[in-house]
């Protein structure tokens, strides 16, 4: 391998200590020996080579588990509670607060010298039976009280929360999942955002879900559009969290890379919070390897948590999801995972495609809207571009681009890697998807 990564200084003078320590190693001078190498040997190492985080989420009854501590204080630098922060857990009984498992989690990460995601303030599952019994505006009060009361009490601890969780549907709708927090008003994600931003105004402040890491899907469009909306009416939203659960009904797709430089485009940070993919051995190392390889191409893409430790401590323990087996052995996932990160974040294309686009959505109008798209990886390439059901194209710039709806298909015409179309909605004001291959 003969990858040359340039740390900035403060970096270089840590990676020099610790080399000095490794191979004892100290030149005339006292200036340590500095050949290129991989930079990291732990997961948070090697991701902070490139300024990112390599979290886990931890739960509260592991934490006298010496194996378990072990492996979380060396590998990980961010910390998520597994269920200690969710509603049933911190308001057990409405205005009754428990913080003991949340509080050991965080003063467990701190004292390690540790951040901590907070997860989660608003979310359909895991509500107490006093909430699942409230519905109106005591159900809306209620639910901003407990966003204050619980972000106010770990004010200035957490680097940052998952304000609202799973809010959408699944499937080709693109609506908002039914709860009773949606049958309080569409404006109850807005709403959690502001009272969260109110109680701790340095945390960012995500909304995460599951199924959104497709591009095509509906539900990654239909979060794209809120954040999108966000933004455009300052509503407070400064991350997305992509749970990224990965399975062979949802295996890592093809535009991962594309969904998370989509939303970065948006002006939000984009974290991978809860990975874990399911499977063994080659498969399995080369699925972390995408994943890490596709957050390392996007700067936006601030760092990855996966949901657990070993395999033997998921959720979904029967899929052997995780990077440590159940005693506690690096398995070859972890060591694809170890490797990309040392890779840097040098934008390598997807594998097997050649070059990445990214969407995002510019001027529009009543009748019209203008889509960007940015080509990553290669300078020649076919850009094949997915209409949504009725639009068709108006108009284009800085590329050859064939094909009136349904699907067109772009390539460079002299004026580089940036283009962009405009799409009559036609009824329809859903975005396009777009993939990339080099010919
Ligand atoms: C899971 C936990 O891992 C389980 O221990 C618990 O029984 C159920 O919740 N999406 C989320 C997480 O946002 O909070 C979920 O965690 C996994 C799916």
């Amino acid at each position: 391998m003969t990858r040359t990564l340039t740390p900035s200084p403060s970096r270089r003078g840590l990676r020099a200590i610790s080399l000095a320590t490794l191979t004892a190693v100290v030149l005339a001078g006292g200036v340590a020996a500095t050949t290129a190498q991989a930079a990291g040997s732990t997961l948070q190492a090697a991701a902070a080579e490139s300024g990112r985080y390599f979290g886990t989420a931890i739960a509260a009854g592991r934490l006298n588990d010496s194996v378990y501590t072990t492996i979380a204080n060396r590998e990980f630098n961010m910390i998520t509670a597994e269920n200690e922060m969710k509603i049933d857990a911190t308001e057990p009984n409405q205005n009754q607060f428990n913080y003991t498992n949340g509080d050991r989690i965080v003063s467990w990460a701190r004292s390690n010298g540790k951040q901590v995601r907070g997860h989660t303030l608003a979310w359909h599952s895991q509500q107490p039976g006093w909430m699942q019994n409230m519905s109106g505006s005591a159900l809306r009060n209620a639910m901003l009280n407990h966003v204050t009361q619980v972000a106010t009490h770990y004010r200035g601890q957490i680097h940052s929360w998952d304000v609202v969780n799973e809010a959408f549907q699944d499937g080709s709708s693109g609506a908002r999942r039914d709860s009773n927090l949606q049958r309080t008003g569409n404006d109850w994600i807005e709403a959690a955002f502001r009272a969260a931003r109110a109680a701790d105004p340095n945390a960012k402040l995500c909304y995460n879900d599951y199924n959104t890491d497709d591009w095509s899907h509906a539900k990654t469009q239909a979060v794209y559009n809120l954040v999108r909306d966000f933004k455009a009416r300052g509503v407070p939203i400064d991350c997305v969290g992509l749970q990224s659960h990965f399975n062979a009904q949802s295996p890592v797709p093809s535009n991962y890379q594309t969904t998370i430089s989509s939303f970065a485009a948006l002006g939000v940070d984009v974290q991978i919070t809860e990975l874990d993919i399911e499977g063994s051995g080659t498969a399995q190392a080369d699925n972390y390897r995408r994943v890490v390889q596709a957050c390392l191409a996007v700067s936006r893409c601030t760092g990855i948590s996966v949901w657990g430790v070993r395999d033997t401590d998921s959720w979904r323990a029967s899929g052997t999801p995780l990077l440590f087996d159940g005693s506690g052995n690096k398995k070859a996932a972890y060591t694809s995972t170890l490797n990309a990160l040392n890779g840097g974040g040098t934008g390598n294309p997807d594998p097997g495609t050649g070059c990445t686009v990214t969407v995002s959505r510019a001027n529009e109008w009543s009748d019209r809207f203008n889509v960007s798209l940015a080509v990553s990886g290669s300078s020649t390439w076919r850009v094949s571009i997915q209409t949504q059901g009725g639009q068709t194209l108006q108009n284009s710039w800085n590329a050859t681009v064939s094909g009136t709806s349904g699907t067109l298909t772009a390539t460079p015409n002299g004026s580089g890697n940036n283009f962009g179309i405009t799409l009559y909605k036609n009824g329809n004001n859903n975005n396009p998807t777009a993939t990339c291959t080099v010919p």
